[in-house]
């Protein structure tokens, strides 16, 4: 019944999640997702909230969880924000950052939320290309954009920016608000939340749903000058007071309380990482160097293509990502699964190419 829909959902372009198929043969490479539980300590925090806890609103301020993160990450109370996933950090930011201003900035190949949030809130996308090698250059964002906003490492390609680099971007860029969104700092960029008390238009997302294990909690949080988190606060205050739910705050203290379980699995993931990208180069792969806990990996010319190996892997219940897009159609995304699906991938990959040869 479309009659009763407001002419702004008939413009929309919803993103597009992954696909979530379940099941124990499944072997899920397509949504970047931990293949490791989170820490035993979250679960046990889990397990400790109380039926009180739950009976009352949460703590609309997340201040243990803020506390925690602004110890953890050297910087004050007021210069950290938590929200339900970093997705809605993002669309906060959007709302409080971009809208009624020059046209916002980022990478042509890059997430795929930021041209729907920019179609949400009526925001003037102004993509900058990649190089062919798919590097970014933040020499190609202009000092006269309305805003700028990229991954560090981006996302699909894995590939990470220096903090240098970062650096002479907001020494040069003055006019508006830079986020860097280090969904996947985790697993090797260098992240850029040390720059936020020098620079009063910088902030940096970070998500619990990758490096944390905690994507079906949905826990984010954002690094900045407390004018910026004010601003934040005050759209996500005019819209839902309490997103982050009473749950969701105690598993994510818990989850920086076990330092050692953090550096494990993601010292574990890393050298997956490796392991991955030099089978698949032995295969005829190329892939682009990642820092993070996926590759982006196009396949040689005398194997299947990236279209068609999508499609014999997701029919062995191996999933991947695949974006039938210009620039990236001969392009996969795989997420860095524990050893064993990594295996399971490398041998469907080997199947498809004997059967195509
Ligand atoms: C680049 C990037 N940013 C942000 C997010 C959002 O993560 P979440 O909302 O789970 O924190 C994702 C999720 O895949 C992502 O790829």
């Amino acid at each position: 019944m479309t009659r009763f829909q407001s002419k702004l959902v008939d413009r929309l372009n919803p993103y597009v999640p992954g696909e979530q198929r379940h099941g124990n043969s499944v072997t899920k490479l397509n949504t970047n997702e931990n293949p490791y539980p989170p820490s035993p300590a979250v679960l046990q925090a889990i397990t400790a909230v109380t039926g009180d806890d739950l009976r009352r609103y949460p703590d609309p301020e997340a201040i243990a969880l803020r506390k925690a993160l602004a110890d953890y990450e050297g910087v004050s109370v007021d210069e950290v924000y938590v929200s339900n996933g970093s997705d809605e950090t993002l669309g906060l930011a959007f709302m409080a950052f971009f809208t009624g201003k020059k046209p916002l900035q980022f990478p042509d190949i890059s997430y795929s939320f930021y041209p729907v949030y920019c179609d949400l809130f009526s925001i003037e996308p102004d993509p900058v290309a990649l190089g062919e090698d798919f590097s970014l250059s933040l020499d190609a964002f202009s000092s006269d954009a309305g805003g700028i906003i990229f991954p560090n490492p981006n996302a699909p390609t894995g590939m990470a920016v220096s903090l240098d680099a970062i650096e002479s971007l907001l020494q040069r860029y003055t006019e508006g608000v830079v986020i860097i969104d280090e969904a996947y700092a985790d697993f090797g960029a260098e992240s850029a939340i040390a720059l936020v008390k020098r620079y009063p238009n910088l902030m940096v997302t970070r998500t619990f749903s990758k490096g944390r294990s905690l994507a079906g909690m949905r826990v984010g949080a954002a690094f900045a000058q407390a004018h910026l988190i004010n601003a934040l606060a005050a759209v996500k205050n005019s819209f839902n007071s309490y997103p982050l739910d009473a749950i969701a705050q105690a598993a994510a203290v818990a989850s920086i309380q076990d330092e050692t379980y953090y550096q494990q699995t993601t010292l574990r993931i890393i050298d997956t990482r490796v392991r991955l990208t030099e089978a698949l180069a032995e295969r005829g792969f190329s892939v682009l160097p990642s820092a993070a806990n996926f590759i982006f990996a196009s396949p040689g010319p005398t194997s299947p293509s990236a279209a068609s190996l999508f499609k014999t892997l997701n029919e062995a219940d191996v999933l991947v990502r695949y974006w039938n897009k210009p620039a990236i159609e001969n392009w996969l995304r795989i997420s860095i699964g524990t050893d064993e699906e990594v295996d399971r991938l490398l041998d469907t990959i080997d199947q498809a190419a004997s059967v195509a040869s």
